[in-house]
């Protein structure tokens, strides 16, 4: 008879009620009939190196995290994957067996996924990237479509110090754009990314259009409540290919429960619709 005990794992983050991450892993779980369980937890800033070690000890196998850990959890972690050292922040952290807490980021993997699944004909390295926003996403999307291939990207950010610290930050393959001027910066671009949270329920939309952009430019968008934003709206006007939000959160996802529950798991219509209804 196996004595092995069943998987634990969770999402931190403070608050934590907003988490989709509960629903997407159980809807896995479930799926695929495996025995384990994902909870949230909700931890403090102050008490996170503490709560973490604490989950450890209680035998989680790791934790997804989200606001405000994502960043301080490096100061924490034994050891850093390359991706979450480059962008400066991880959503994935795995308990290990000896003790040691390692970090990791899947949010560039999962905007990557969610690309490559719902634009197939997608080429990275084709164009110059145009990436609005320069805050904590928008790290984790340079650095992803760098790997990629992308051969510049332009930064356009309210604060412009931020996208400033950015491009410094990713070197001479980065370039900031003026906010004012969004717009134009669409010309040649062909990919056209909004890590804002502009046009999410209850915010502004973003102010843009698209006149100026190329008829095979890709555009796509991190907020994903609603699905389709303005902004993908108006470059759909446009004749213009959009992949929403969604899939990146999904994907995101992926790494995390392959590693803590056995199984890889598939993103497909199924469990986009069980995130949807929640
Ligand atoms: P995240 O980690 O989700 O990226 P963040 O670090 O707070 O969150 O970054 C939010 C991004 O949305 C930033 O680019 C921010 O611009 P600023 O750097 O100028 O703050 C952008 N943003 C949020 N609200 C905005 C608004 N009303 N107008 C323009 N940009 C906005």
């Amino acid at each position: 008879m196996s004595n092995k005990v069943s998987p634990l794992a969770g999402v931190v983050g403070w608050p934590i009620k907003h988490s989709k991450s509960p629903v997407l892993h159980r809807h896995w779980l479930n799926r695929h009939n495996l025995p384990g369980q994902y909870l949230p937890i909700a931890l403090p800033p102050e008490d996170l190196a503490s709560g973490l070690r604490k989950l450890a000890g209680k035998g989680y196998k790791g934790v997804n995290l989200t606001i405000p850990h994502k960043e301080s959890v490096l100061l924490t972690a034994h050891s850093i994957t390359d991706r979450a050292s480059l962008i400066g922040a991880a959503n994935t952290i795995h308990f290990h067996a000896d003790g040691t807490i390692g970090a990791d980021n899947t949010d560039g993997y999962g905007f990557i996924q969610n690309l490559r699944q719902n634009a197939a004909d997608w080429e990275p390295e084709s164009g110059p990237a145009l990436v609005v926003g320069a805050g904590g996403a928008a790290r984790a999307i340079v650095w992803a479509l760098l790997s990629e291939g992308v051969p510049s990207v332009n930064i356009a950010n309210r604060t412009r110090i931020r996208a400033e610290n950015l491009a410094d930050h990713f070197g001479s393959r980065v370039k900031v754009v003026e906010w004012n001027e969004v717009s134009d910066a669409t010309d040649g671009a062909t990919t056209i990314v909004n890590t804002t949270s502009l046009g999410m329920e209850g915010q502004p939309e973003l102010r843009i259009h698209f006149d100026a952009a190329l008829p095979n430019a890709l555009v796509t968008d991190i907020v994903y409540t609603p699905l389709i934003t303005p902004f993908l709206e108006k470059a759909r006007e446009r004749g213009l290919k959009t992949v929403d939000g969604l899939g990146m959160l999904l994907h995101q996802a992926v790494p995390g429960f392959e590693s803590w529950f056995g199984h890889r798991p598939d993103v497909d219509e199924e469990l986009r619709q069980a995130v949807l209804q929640t």
